[in-house]
Formats: structure tokens, C-alpha cells, sequence
């Protein structure tokens, strides 16, 4: 039992989102709660083709094709999360519309309300009731991308593309303070899903 809860984890690339979501998960799943989890993009096999061809380096596209991609490959998720929350599962979901607001509409400076209300027309306005930013030092993150060895075309846009992202995730955070828990993840991980445990505690009542 209890109630569904669809949660985001959003974050510059090598936060360890990943590790987050399955800590989480296995916490919710000891507690006998149904977990589903599902990543942007993702979600069937045309997202994932469009996936790759999004994060290939040979690839070479307009900013605006880059946006209109993920937004389509956003629209498959609603369709894996408004029925598991019918459910009653609990849906968490490894990047979402705010992903594509972070990367486009400020990375490749689109305009954050222009990519808003492109993806949230994919997705029938269906909005994460929590999301947890992680956030990483500059140098922390560059070195965490770094390690993990192959650098892929959105990780390798540079610097400043990187700052701005970094910069647009905090004013989402700031802009939606109900929605939005800022988690430093310069921290041991077990650390951090304590408080994200103790936060998602929160919801359920
Ligand atoms: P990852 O989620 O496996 O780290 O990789 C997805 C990459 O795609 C990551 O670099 C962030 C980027 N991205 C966008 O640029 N816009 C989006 O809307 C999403 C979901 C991801």
C-alpha cells in the first residue's frame, strides 16, 4: 500500500543520480512500497535510438533539433509514469523536464520557457511532486565525468555550456522551492540518502 509518488533526481552529469535512485529505491522497496524506474530519454526503443543519436559525438544538429528531440523522447515517459502512479507505485525517474530546461533552454540558451512549454506538452503537464537537485562543485563534477572514461556530445560542449546548465538547474531550484530540495553530492552517498530518505518520509504523510 500506500501512496503514489512520482519523484525527479536531477543534476549535471556524474552527480550520482544513478546511486541515488537505486538506494532510494531499495529503501521504498524494504518498506514494501512497488518502485518503477525510469530514465529521460528512455522509456521504449525509438527514445532510445533518438537517445543515442542525441548523445553521439558524430552527431551534428541544430540547437533547436536538439531541444525538439528530447521533448519527443520525453513524451514515451508519461506514458510509463501517469499509469504506474495510477497504480499506485511509486515512479522515480532519472531526469526530467527540468533536464531539458537546464541543458536547452539555458545551456544552449533557447530560453527556459520556450523548452518548458514544449516538454510540458509531451507530457500532459504531468509534474514530479519532489525533485532532488545534486549538486557538485565545478572541478568535483569535471573529474567525476572525467573517470567515468567516454565523454559523450552533451558532456563535451564545454565549459560554459557546463556553467550555464549548472547555473539554470539552481534557478529552477529557486524558482520552485515546494518542489525542489537542493542536495549537496560533494558527500559520502550514504549520507545523502539519509536526508533524501528523511525527506521522502516527508511525502508520504
Ligand atoms: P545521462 O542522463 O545518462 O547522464 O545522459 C543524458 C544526457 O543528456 C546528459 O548529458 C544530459 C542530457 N540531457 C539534455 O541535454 N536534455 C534533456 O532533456 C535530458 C533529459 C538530458
Amino acid at each position: 500500500g500506500g501512496k503514489s509518488m512520482f519523484i525527479t533526481f536531477e543534476g549535471g552529469d556524474g552527480a550520482g543520480k544513478t546511486t541515488q535512485i537505486e538506494l532510494l529505491k531499495a529503501a521504498l522497496e524494504k518498506e514494501g512500497r512497488s518502485v518503477v524506474v525510469t530514465r529521460e530519454p528512455g522509456g521504449n526503443a525509438v527514445a532510445e535510438k533518438i537517445r543515442e543519436l542525441l548523445l553521439d559525438r558524430a552527431s551534428v544538429m541544430e540547437d533547436m533539433t536538439e531541444a525538439d528531440l528530447y521533448a519527443a523522447v520525453t513524451k514515451p515517459l508519461g506514458k510509463v509514469i501517469l499509469p504506474a502512479l495510477a497504480r499506485g507505485q511509486v515512479v522515480l525517474c532519472d531526469r526530467f523536464i527540468d533536464s531539458s530546461v537546464a541543458y536547452q533552454g539555458y545551456g544552449r540558451q533557447i530560453g527556459a520557457e520556450r523548452v518548458e512549454a514544449l516538454n510540458r506538452e509531451a507530457v500532459d503537464g504531468c509534474m514530479p511532486e519532489r525533485t532532488y537537485l545534486l549538486t557538485l562543485s565545478e572541478q568535483d563534477a569535471a573529474q567525476r565525468v572525467k573517470n567515468r572514461g567516454e565523454v559523450d556530445r552533451i558532456e563535451s560542449a564545454g565549459e560554459a555550456f557546463a556553467r550555464r546548465v549548472q547555473e539554470g538547474f539552481l534557478r529552477i531550484a529557486a524558482e520552485h522551492p515546494e518542489r525542489v530540495v537542493v542536495i549537496d553530492a560533494g558527500r559520502p552517498a550514504e549520507e545523502i540518502a539519509r536526508d533524501i530518505a528523511e525527506d521522502v518520509a516527508k511525502l508520504k504523510t
